[in-house]
């Protein structure tokens, strides 16, 4: 069996996976170059920056490694012919969003941004390559890569290329994305070809037990990744239905999570009821997900995962609803503090997050509306704004502000919606916030992570998700 000696990486894509993984591999790989790439001039700046603020993912744990590895073994350019000439491997790693327009709009994933990627490597790459999927992709995707490689391929030149392609997916969570690469639960490589396989397998095994690492054939692999966060997302929505029957019940979710996810069976992760998903990941998985099952006509399939993304929009929907009904059925005019603008904690990705559906529905009712969020930039808030499609961004620009602090956003406001379960949200001085604030004054805590009792005990009416007994009407 051939043995590939990996000296040079190539990783097109610095975003949430390109830039965490590439730096985990820089940390545990010391004798390889790793050349990270991106049509993003800035992105790449920003990684080049030398304050870390500057960077342009936060994750904790991330900023150290890029100081200790960045300009030693790890590198962020633009220069992508060099990199992918240079390169023994290259990860794909680039954006796979929903289509917009087109074939499968709407499911589909948009592969143009791989398409790109695999026509680089062909234009660029020398000798032997192995190119490893780490972008999620649909099943067959592998399929299209290796057309486009071998098509691309000389016959008449002398220096034959070849390639071998990989599916590599990433189980990596924003906000514990350094852990999760460090200490990953498995890792897995889909694949046809024994030396390439072990040519990756060996990267990782500087760091992850063997027994850790799954090989697959590369469909299994491809369909794995899809289906791991369809399963994830599942869990979510399904505990986010019941937080609506315990509202009207007298149940309360946390204890009903807690009793279930002690079976073992089940287990106690993703029992967390929330705002509903978000992520840039979960829904266009599972679309896709659904577009594969439509394609192959197993509509009973698709419906059934079509049922966990429903679900998930209801509760959205569900509590825009809840928080406009107590404030006496109307908003107009009303100021609302929004905490929390992230789809989750220690992120700074916006990315399809529940706060976003939420603010537009409440400045659709005429609420003003003050966002304060720890680490997301400005910048962000104002592109999710201009992208909604149910409210004009130009007109609706006097109904939002951005705040830099919790008392900013709560000064004069008739109820704080807690929608990013951030840690600095545990410790509000909630006496000293209310007496800012219009009365009656609401708390709505979406994640269920505040003490209410300190929030009742100072005069709020408090609602949490999950929880019909935690109404304190004065
Ligand atoms: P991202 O948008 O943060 O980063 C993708 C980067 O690729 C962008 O900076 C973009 O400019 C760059 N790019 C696109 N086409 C390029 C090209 N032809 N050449 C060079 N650069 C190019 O996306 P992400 O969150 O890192 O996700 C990447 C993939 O990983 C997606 O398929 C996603 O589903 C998957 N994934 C994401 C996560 C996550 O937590 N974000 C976790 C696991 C898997
Ligand atoms: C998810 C998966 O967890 C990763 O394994 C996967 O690699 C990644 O998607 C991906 O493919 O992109 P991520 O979206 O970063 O990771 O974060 P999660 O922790 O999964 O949270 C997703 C959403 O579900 C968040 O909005 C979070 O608040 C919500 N959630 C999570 C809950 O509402 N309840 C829970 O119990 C857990």
């Amino acid at each position: 069996m051939k043995k590939y000696d990996i000296r040079k990486i190539c990783c097109i894509g610095a975003g949430y996976v390109g830039g965490p993984t590439m730096a985990v591999f820089a940390k545990y790989c010391p004798n390889i170059t790793i050349n990270v790439v991106d049509i993003n001039k800035k992105r790449i700046d920003d990684w080049n920056s030398n304050n870390p603020l500057n960077f342009p993912i936060f994750e904790p744990g991330l900023d150290k490694l890029i100081l200790s590895f960045r300009d030693k073994n790890l590198f962020f350019t633009t220069d992508l012919e060099k990199s992918i000439s240079e390169a023994d491997m290259v990860f794909i790693s680039v954006n796979t969003p929903t289509k917009t327009k087109g074939v499968g709009a709407g499911k589909a994933s948009d592969l143009k941004w791989v398409e790109a990627s695999a026509r680089q490597i062909a234009e660029f790459s020398k000798s032997h390559t192995i190119v490893v999927e780490k972008s999620t992709l649909p099943v067959k995707t592998a399929e299209t890569i290796k057309n486009i490689l071998s098509s691309s391929q000389d016959i008449s030149s002398v220096d034959k290329k070849t390639f071998s392609v990989l599916s590599n997916p990433e189980f990596l969570s924003e906000g514990n994305a350094i852990n999760d690469l460090q200490y990953p639960d498995r890792v897995l490589i889909g694949g046809e070809d024994e030396s390439s396989i072990n040519a990756l397998s060996n990267l990782y095994l500087n760091w992850v037990p063997e027994k850790k690492i799954l090989k697959t054939n590369i469909w299994s692999s491809e369909l794995s990744k899809l289906t791991a966060n369809a399963f994830l997302a599942q869990r979510i929505s399904s505990i986010n239905s019941i937080s609506a029957l315990c509202e009207v019940t007298g149940a309360d979710i946390k204890q009903v999570s807690k009793a279930i996810g002690m079976d073992t069976r089940i287990g106690r992760k993703f029992l967390a009821s929330g705002p509903g998903f978000g992520g840039s990941c979960f829904q266009k998985d599972i679309l896709n997900l659904i577009y594969l099952c439509n394609y192959y006509k197993l509509d009973e399939v698709a419906n059934y995962w079509k049922g966990v993304i429903d679900i998930n929009n209801w509760q959205k929907e569900r509590i825009s609803k809840i928080i406009v009904n107590n404030l006496f059925g109307n908003v107009s005019g009303k100021k609302i503090a929004i905490l929390g603008f992230a789809f989750k904690a220690n992120t700074n990705d916006t990315r399809e997050s529940p706060s976003i559906s939420i603010c537009q529905d409440l400045i659709e009712e005429g609420a003003h509306i003050a966002i304060y969020d720890p680490k997301v930039e400005n910048s962000k808030i104002e592109d999710d704004f201009k992208k909604l499609n149910k409210i004009n961004f130009e007109q609706c620009r006097v109904n939002w502000e951005i705040c830099s602090s919790i008392q900013e956003a709560a000064l004069e406001s008739d109820a704080i919606v807690v929608l990013t379960e951030w840690q600095e949200f545990l410790y509000i001085d909630w006496k000293s916030l209310i007496n800012s604030m219009r009365k009656p004054a609401w708390l709505f805590d979406t994640r269920s992570c505040i003490d209410h009792n300190k929030a009742k005990n100072v005069g709020f009416n408090v609602w949490e998700i999950g929880n019909s007994v935690s109404i304190n009407k004065y």
